[in-house]
């Protein structure tokens, strides 16, 4: 008898255990005389079932998690013997958390093998940039700015306006740069796309080239993803072997080639002008705008900055077209967002849908609250630099606008879930803290001000002139916001100004803890 699994090697679920399931298969498979063919894929973000297991059947894959290694033997007498076992999910289309999302740029993740050029092919992949190849740069331009997709990094630029005018600007040498610095407290959906589909990256970053007429690009991958690294490495090679890369890309006249860089471990890197610092071999500091990074970016080129999840979204829209993608959304944010659910949360992952959700449908509903079951009290979206929300905000729509309506950011994605026992005056602390620690320096308001913000707070719990300390935040909070560079400096006033207004009854003399107790 002879059986294919798919085991994950995403980060995600290594870190519970996936080498050793994927061993512990091998040897039983061995003392069994078991054909046992293992394929390691990416994680289909259903992080709380992690080590997820599958396994190939006449009527699709089905699925068992989590898998601890004891499980291995009943799990393979029940799936041989075609009986049930208690970690039994169906079949993976099946699973609700799965089958409630709508999938555009991680469709095959977690379903094929990321080390796999013939994999993606044999799953559509490549087709958008064939079609690239045949209607030309000025064309996937405008099917790209009528896609309406908008930058996933954070400051939601529309992707389509910076390539044509990448594009535009004069220049014999043009590069491509994706950001995959992935800094945001709680995101992690670049990680899962550069370790279960790869070559989606590669061929949207393509698609991206032949757009602007650029011949070389860069992958800027955080130092923390060693995982991520190794598989991007091995994809680019694999994509200069099958002609995804190097001369005459997609069967055009265009050559394009791909490095990956590793970061050194800084948020402020993640700023794209400071990135380009970082890429030329200096320190990350950010750079003042204009120029832009699309009139004069790295080296002083024309180049095209975007985050992983931004050219992910590109194959899709070349391939089914614009309208296809626009279809899915709500007012000006189109398409889907994936939403990386984190934090005390009880079904953490990845949910891709088209935006227009609520806050509180995600939250509680897909998230299922928190994970020790204590009241959901407040969530914090968009990274470290984003604000806070209450209960009482739960009915806000995932969009760029409304969050920006409520003084906060949808930023890359991330949510995360704290309970009724956070303690809000220490997480405003936090951000200034944050923003201290990572600051570049290059600018007062942020350098001198976040080590201010933390002494301020602090004072608050020490004196009783606690109205004149919260002013003075308030105050510290404007001069940042207006002052500062760039939105590191610029954004700390999110989370300090929400918790501030929605949880004033955290800054008083106690801490909430003992409050509670
Ligand atoms: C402090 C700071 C950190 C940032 N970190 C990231 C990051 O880790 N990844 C990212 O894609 N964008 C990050 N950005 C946003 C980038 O500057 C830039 O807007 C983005 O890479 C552009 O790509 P997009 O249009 O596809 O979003 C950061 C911005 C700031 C101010
Ligand atoms: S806001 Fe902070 S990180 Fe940004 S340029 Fe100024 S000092 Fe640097």
């Amino acid at each position: 008898m002879s059986l294919r699994l798919f085991i994950p090697c995403d980060s995600g679920a290594l870190a519970v255990g996936a080498d050793e399931i994927a061993a512990a298969f091998a040897a039983a498979g061995n003392s069994r005389n078991l054909a046992l063919e293992i394929v390691r894929t990416g994680s289909r973000g259903l992080y709380w079932l992690e080590p997820l297991v599958e396994v190939a059947t006449a009527q699709g894959r089905v699925a068992f998690g989590p898998v601890a290694p004891e499980d291995v033997d009943s799990l393979l007498d029940a799936i041989t013997n075609n009986t049930p076992h208690r970690l039994s999910l169906g079949p993976t289309d099946d699973i609700p958390w799965l089958k409630r999302q709508t999938r555009l740029t991680f469709a095959r993740c977690g379903v094929i093998d990321p080390k796999s050029l013939d994999d993606y092919r044999a799953h559509g992949g490549l087709k958008g940039l064939a079609r690239a190849a045949s209607v030309g740069g000025k064309a996937v331009i405008e099917e790209v700015v009528s896609s309406g997709l908008r930058g996933r990094g954070g400051a939601g630029f529309p992707t389509g306006i910076k390539w044509r005018t990448a594009a535009d600007a004069n220049g014999a040498q043009k590069y491509i740069v994706c950001n995959a610095d992935e800094g945001d407290s709680g995101t992690f959906a670049d990680r899962m796309i550069m370790e279960g589909d790869p070559f989606l990256l590669i061929e949207g970053m393509a698609i991206a080239a032949l757009a602007v007429g650029a011949t070389k690009g860069f992958v800027y991958i955080r130092s923390e993803y060693p995982h991520a690294i190794a598989t991007m490495t091995k994809a680019i090679d694999a994509a200069r072997a099958g002609g995804l890369l190097g001369k005459a890309i997609g069967g055009s006249h265009h050559s394009f080639e791909l490095e990956v860089r590793i970061g050194a471990g800084s948020y402020v890197c993640g700023e794209e002008t400071s990135l380009l610092e970082s890429l030329e071999g200096r320190r990350g500091i950010v750079r003042a705008k204009p120029p832009l990074p699309a009139h004069q970016g790295l080296f002083g080129k024309p180049t095209v900055v975007n985050n992983v999840l931004s050219f992910a979204a590109v194959p899709f829209i070349l391939t089914e077209g614009a309208k296809a993608y626009a279809d899915f959304g709500m007012g000006r944010s189109r398409g889907t967002m994936p939403i990386q659910l984190a934090g005390n949360v009880r079904f953490g992952g990845l949910f891709e849908t088209a935006f227009g959700l609520t806050l509180g449908e995600i939250v509680d509903d897909i998230g299922g609250g928190t994970r020790t079951g204590r009241p959901v009290r407040a969530v914090q979206v968009g990274g470290p630099l984003g604000a806070y929300f209450p209960r009482a905000l739960f009915d806000t729509p995932f969009d760029y606008e409304a969050f920006a309506a409520c003084e906060g950011l949808i930023g890359h994605g991330g949510v995360v879930l704290f309970d009724d026992r956070v303690d809000m005056l220490k997480q405003a602390r936090f951000a200034f803290e944050f923003c201290a620690l990572e600051s570049c320096g290059k600018c007062t308001p942020c350098r001198i001000g976040s080590t201010r913000g933390v002494e301020t707070v602090d004072l608050i719990r020490t004196t009783d002139d606690r109205a004149s300390r919260i002013a003075l935040i308030k105050d510290l909070c404007n001069t940042m916001k207006f002052g500062s560079l760039c939105a590191l400096g610029g954004f700390v006033p999110y989370p300090v100004i929400s918790a501030l207004t929605h949880f004033p009854e955290d800054f008083d003399a106690t801490p909430r803890q003992q409050a509670a107790e």
